[in-house]
């Protein structure tokens, strides 16, 4: 089968896209408002994409042609979020925070998420998360009337005990059920690992030489 992605509708192109690029972390994304109201919403298109600068990026579309989600609003108006990698614990909680909302009412107020401070910016961020990022941001991308890139720097990292050994800096992959997102309403957990060690070119010649 072949698809020319131009004549495609976007409609298309997303089903094929969230159905193929799979799985996606899912980043469960707490702004606020220039109001004060917390937000928080959860974003599948998105990954980190460096770590000098260390550097994270949301696709955000908007809910009609120039009018933004409430965390794109936010990011343009306060330049502050946190970002928080979803386990299986919170992963229904998550789900309730991509209800749409009223802009003035906060899903810390209405889904089973707690508040906890942050050390660099004034967002909440989430208490039951496994992992949280603050980040500010560096830029927003806007690429046409419903789609933003928004990119930006970590500046401070929270970890519930016992994920990240201090020492080592290793994760225990034991302690972090993280799921990623499949497409429609799936999602699926880390279900098994397999490992390939990494070759420089002598270590490759090595190898086919016995
Ligand atoms: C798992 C999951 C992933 C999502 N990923 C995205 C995404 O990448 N981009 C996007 O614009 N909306 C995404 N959504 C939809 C938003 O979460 C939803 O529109 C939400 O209401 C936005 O909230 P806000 O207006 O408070 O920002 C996703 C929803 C779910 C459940």
């Amino acid at each position: 089968m072949e698809i020319d992605f131009q004549d495609l509708d976007p409609r298309l192109r997303y089903k094929i896209l969230t159905s193929t690029v799979i799985p996606r972390p899912i980043a469960l994304v707490t702004t606020r408002s220039a109001d004060g109201v917390d937000n928080a919403a959860p974003f599948s298109f998105f990954n980190v994409f460096g770590e000098n600068p260390p550097i994270i990026i949301l696709g955000l579309q908007a809910r009609e042609p120039g009018l933004p989600k409430d965390t794109t609003r936010n990011i343009r108006e306060t330049s502050e979020f946190v970002v928080h990698l979803v386990d299986r614990a919170l992963a229904e909680a998550m789900n309730d925070c991509a209800v749409n909302f009223p802009e003035n009412i906060s899903e810390f107020d209405s889904t089973k998420i707690s508040r906890a401070k942050c050390q660099r910016v004034k967002v909440s961020r989430i208490a039951e998360a496994p992992i949280a990022f603050e980040c500010r941001r560096t830029l927003i991308l806007q690429l046409n009337e419903t789609r933003d890139l928004a990119i930006g720097e970590i500046l401070y990292m929270h970890a519930r005990e016992g994920i990240i050994d201090p020492e080592s800096m290793n994760l225990n992959l034991s302690k972090y059920n993280i799921v990623g997102r499949l497409f429609d309403d799936l999602y699926a957990p880390v279900l098994e690992t397999f490992a390939h060690t990494r070759l420089d070119h002598s270590g490759w010649l090595e190898k086919f030489r016995s």
